[in-house]
């Protein structure tokens, strides 16, 4: 390409050689006889420092018009900079304009803007600072993911979007059709859905999990990374209709392999984000959250507690404070509970086994008591559950009683079945909320920050 990322000038500093960068306006600031002109191509957090001197032939028919977010493509002399703030800078001896911004209505000018407001603009936001940096922290933690699967050993699966499925059994599902909800076909005694595309209900994944056992027991290990969809009315910061989950699946895997990979992974996708994009949390830390660095620090340095669900519940019950929903044995633990074991009582990540099988789908391994099953959750301070996971009921007989008990229609899961019936093996797998971990990285008060165009109840941007 032509001309060079601003990231890699600041990097490499190939002072006295003739560059060119693209990018869009920050700021202009006029002094005696030239300008300056911090420019930002995305490519990295700082902008470069343009010098745009008045004897060029553009300056004031469009040096001095520039404003905010116009678009432009400079070239010149890299040369040290003698003010502080930036080492090098650009001199100018070119300068065209690709598009203009009109100052009176661009809408991201100088001061800082709400994150509330921000979200009114979902195609301008990725231009500040905070949203472009957690855009590259997603694309680089993305990156690592794949990586870090490939490099030990596991395939990636594309597992479908559009399933028969409902995985988690909670039927918090988007329906997915063909059919014009505005002028639906009659009737007629028939069922609607038999006219529909699929002759049948088909509904958006809300996990890929029962997909990718498919190919574990086929594969060993696999993993699928992709987005998934929950019709939940949930109008917390830590929820969204449309999330990425990336869900290994591993044969011949117990539970406590399972918490290991998943300790595992989560560390080195800190390390990745502390050490390879320190400019974006050196920010995070300034404006958003001062904590940051040591919360960071403090997930690598220890072990993850792990704790039965029924150790957990003792340890709620014997809490000196009150929190706002019930805690007894029986009852899912809330995210008020999950922080509290995280930053009260363990600071550090825990990790909380054996939850009661009334409270968790089909497919979690039913344990010896015939009472709990054999999944974990991971749970972080400051946000509470990450991760979701368990060792699979691979036992045919208990799976079909659980179906049964549960009352799901046991045609549809015969599939399943088969792999229960077919070389069933022991497996395990666990599911990272992408977001979520993007949000313990990153500072981020609320998940909507996090994913480039959020989805919530009554909400998505375009
Ligand atoms: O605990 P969950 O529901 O587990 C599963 O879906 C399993 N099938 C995963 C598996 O074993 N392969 O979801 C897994 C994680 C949660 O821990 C949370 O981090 C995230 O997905 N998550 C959400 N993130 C954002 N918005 C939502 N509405 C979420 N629901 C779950
Ligand atoms: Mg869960």
């Amino acid at each position: 390409m032509p001309y060079q990322r601003i990231a890699d000038l600041i990097r490499e500093k190939p002072i006295g050689s003739t560059v060119e960068v693209r990018g869009w306006l920050r700021t202009r600031r006029d002094a005696k006889g030239f300008s300056f002109l911090e420019v930002n191509d995305g490519s990295c957090l700082a902008n470069l420092q343009v010098v745009a001197d008045a004897g060029l032939p553009s300056y004031q028919s469009k040096v001095l018009r520039l404003g905010t977010g116009a678009s432009l493509r400079v070239a010149g002399e890299l040369a040290p900079s003698p003010a502080k703030g930036q080492e090098v800078e650009l001199q100018a001896a070119e300068i065209e304009v690709y598009g203009w911004a009109d100052p009176d209505t661009y809408p991201l000018q100088k001061k800082r803007h709400s994150f509330e407001f921000l979200r009114t603009i979902a195609h301008l936001r990725p231009r500040t600072n905070a949203l472009g940096a957690v855009a590259r922290v997603r694309s680089r933690l993305s990156f690592a993911v794949h990586q870090f699967f490939q490099e030990r050993g596991f395939f990636q699966v594309h597992t479908p979007i559009i399933t028969m499925s409902d995985c988690e059994g909670a039927g918090e599902m988007f329906t997915v059709t063909a059919l014009d909800l505005a002028n639906l076909p009659r009737q007629e005694g028939g069922n609607l859905f038999e006219q529909d595309f699929f002759g049948r209900p088909a509904r958006l994944t809300v996990s890929g999990q029962l997909e990718a056992e498919v190919y574990a027991l086929a594969l060993g290990r696999v993993y699928t990374f992709g987005p998934t969809f929950r019709a939940e009315r949930s109008h917390t910061s830590r929820h969204l209709a449309e999330f990425w989950m990336i869900e290994p699946e591993m044969a011949f895997c117990d539970l406590q392999e399972d918490i290991d990979v998943a300790e595992e992974l989560l560390k080195h996708l800190v390390i990745v984000a502390r050490d390879q994009c320190a400019e974006e949390i050196g920010l995070f830390a300034r404006f958003i959250d001062k904590e940051l660095p040591a919360r960071l620090d403090s997930v690598l340095a220890h072990d993850f507690e792990r704790i039965t669900y029924t150790e957990a519940v003792k340890l709620l019950e014997q809490a000196e404070r009150p929190f706002e929903f019930p805690v007894a044995w029986g009852l899912d633990l809330q995210s008020e509970h999950e922080r509290y074991l995280c930053e009260e009582i363990f600071r550090k990540p825990v990790v909380v086994t054996g939850y009661p099988k009334a409270i968790k789908p089909f497919y979690m391994r039913v344990n010896e008591d015939g009472e709990t099953v054999a999944n974990m959750d991971i749970l972080f301070p400051h946000l509470g559950e990450v991760v979701g996971g368990s060792q699979r009921e691979d036992r045919y007989g208990t799976l079909a009683a659980r179906l049964e008990e549960l009352g799901l229609n046991r045609a549809d899961y015969e599939w399943y079945l088969d792999l229960r019936r077919f070389g069933s093996v022991p497996h395990a797998g666990f599911g990272v909320g992408f977001e979520r971990l993007i949000q313990f990285v990153s500072g981020m008060p609320n998940i909507r920050e996090v994913i480039p165009f959020p989805r919530t109840p009554g909400t998505a941007a375009f």
